[in-house]
């Protein structure tokens, strides 16, 4: 969006033209703001509930990356105004097309950080989280390119082990999930369904020998192959964190992941695929996000 259509709330940076309707929303939020106790912000993500104004958003997305945030902020939804960019975690307020509020957030690098923000982001009131992150696909049916969306996580992530046994199911939200299908095959995009392994490290733990560590422990080396027999589709480094949280914090959650490499065939990120699978897990739960806010 062209910056000289951006303009100020407050103190903040609002991107894009904005309609009458979202001008009497920031009004409303700010006649709010004026009658209540002065707005607490979290820590982390550097903003709070009054900063939603008085018809705040309920669903989240959540990207791992700051750009990926702002790409989907500045691309895909409208009337949107920046929240935060505390520490990299770029958090923008945004409308989804049929008028819906929502965010576009992120929660940095693997669980410990996600952890945090979706911490936080319950504490505001966001009751249903998308994930849009990156993974690579351990079986030979899912191409380099595709998305996968998550229905469970085999969780081996340490931070999980602070909020729920072990034990405890990593499950996505079945309501969201179905939400992110109906999208894949509204916008015809080749999607996987199925349960992804979420580990705490990109190169041990996902069996990478080609990095400062060539050498992995015994208890790492064939765990590709004995997940891939285990039917899990892909590697990652969020969602079974998330999908424990929202069991035990009482959210709805779901993930979608663009694969970026073939652990089949290499251990290598492919560049070339990257964008189009990002893209598509996009606009794939941009438009779930749509279809669960029309059906709730
Ligand atoms: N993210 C991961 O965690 N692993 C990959 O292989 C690609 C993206």
């Amino acid at each position: 969006m062209h910056p000289k259509n951006n303009f100020r709330y407050g103190n903040e940076e609002i991107l894009g033209k904005v309609s009458k309707k979202t001008l009497a929303w920031y009004a409303a939020g700010a006649i709010a703001t004026l009658n209540f106790m002065p707005n607490k912000h979290f820590y982390h993500i550097g903003f709070g509930q009054d900063d939603l104004g008085s018809l705040p958003p309920s669903i989240a997305l959540l990207s791992g990356d700051p750009e990926r945030s702002r790409l989907i902020a500045q691309t895909y939804l409208q009337d949107v105004r920046l929240l935060s960019e505390n520490r990299g975690l770029n958090s923008y307020l945004g409308f989804l097309p049929n008028g819906r509020p929502i965010l576009s957030a992120t929660s940095g690098m693997g669980a410990p950080s996600l952890s945090i923000v979706v911490n936080e982001l319950v504490q505001v009131g966001i009751e249903q989280i998308i994930r849009i992150g990156t993974c690579g696909s351990i079986q030979p049916h899912i191409a380099v390119g595709s998305v996968v969306i998550s229905n469970a996580a085999l969780c081996r992530q340490g931070a999980a082990n602070d909020i729920a046994p072990v034990e405890y199911p990593a499950a996505a939200d079945p309501f969201l999930t179905v939400a992110l299908v109906k999208a894949a095959q509204e916008l015809k995009v080749d999607y996987h369904l199925g349960i992804t392994a979420s580990v705490d490290t990109f190169y041990e733990g996902q069996e990478r020998t080609d990095s400062a560590n060539p050498n992995l422990m015994r208890s790492l080396r064939g765990i590709t192959e004995e997940y891939r027999q285990l039917n899990i589709l892909n590697y990652e480094m969020e969602c079974g964190t998330l999908f424990k949280m929202s069991g035990v914090y009482n959210f709805a959650a779901a993930a979608i992941c663009g694969v970026i490499a073939g652990r089949i065939v290499s251990e290598n990120i492919i560049l070339e695929q990257r964008d189009k699978a990002v893209k598509n897990a996009i606009a794939i739960a941009v438009h779930a996000a749509a279809i669960f806010e029309s059906a709730n």
